[in-house]
């Protein structure tokens, strides 16, 4: 490994070790405890937030230099992401079965099917994102494609979260959520709500940079 992606794969950790140190001290605050359910959750959010930000730097970059520092670094964090999100897969099918037994899987079969989704197609992304594939499909095929592919998966990630936690933050708005042994502050908004911002920012983001291009491109601009 070359000097230059030391430093790439350095700088991304560093702010996945950020990402991941905000959502644990966060949920230990709300929850009053830290554990292996607890850094399931901190695996998968941190793999979420992680992979909004891939999504968000290109076009960043474009409008601020401040963000192009970034555009280095991309692939790194993006297959950082892919490993947390693995972690928390395995996590969550094997080490927590008291918190997720089979019968909670066939009851959200839903969700996790949107995550199983988010997977393969992550897969993908990860397969062709190697240099050598650049060569293969040339430049602007392979860029198109990494974009269109990372962009479906983060819509499933989008899904999986949704279908899943949407009845909980609604229980939350109506301030149903009480104190147990479990959750020590309920009136703190679960940590799943500040994903769920992230990932509106990043397609609201998306949507309007896509709507631009095509009217651009539809007026002939
Ligand atoms: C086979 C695929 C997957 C399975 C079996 C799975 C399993 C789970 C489970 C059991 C939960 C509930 C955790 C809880 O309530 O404590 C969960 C929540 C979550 N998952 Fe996944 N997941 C999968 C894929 C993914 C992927 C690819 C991502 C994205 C990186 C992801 C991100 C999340 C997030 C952000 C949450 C909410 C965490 C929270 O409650 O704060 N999951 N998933």
């Amino acid at each position: 490994m070359s000097n230059k992606d030391k430093s790439r794969w350095i700088r991304s950790i560093s702010i996945g070790l950020f990402i991941f140190l905000l959502f644990s001290l966060y949920l230990f605050a709300r929850r009053g405890y830290y554990n292996l359910y607890i850094i399931n959750k901190v695996f998968g959010s941190t793999a979420t937030v992680l992979a909004g930000v891939t999504l968000l730097i290109g076009p960043l970059s474009k409008r601020f230099p401040f963000f192009a520092k970034g555009m280095t670094i991309r692939r790194q964090m993006g297959l950082l992401a892919f490993v947390l999100a693995l972690i928390h897969v395995v996590i969550s099918t094997l080490f927590l079965p008291n918190k997720f037994p089979v019968s909670w899987f066939t009851k959200e079969w839903l969700p996790i099917t949107f995550g199983v989704l988010a997977v393969i197609t992550w897969v993908y992304t990860a397969y062709i994102s190697r240099n050598s594939k650049i060569k293969e499909l040339g430049a602007t095929v392979w860029g198109k494609r990494l974009s269109i592919s990372g962009q479906i998966a983060f819509l499933f990630i989008f899904l999986h979260l949704v279908v899943m936690k949407s009845e909980g933050w609604t229980r939350w708005f109506q301030g149903l959520v009480k104190q147990t042994p479990e959750l020590a502050n309920p009136s703190y908004p679960p940590a799943s709500l500040f994903v769920l911002l992230t990932m509106l920012i990043v397609i609201i983001f998306r949507v309007y940079i896509f709507s631009k291009r095509f009217t651009r491109s539809s007026t002939g601009g």
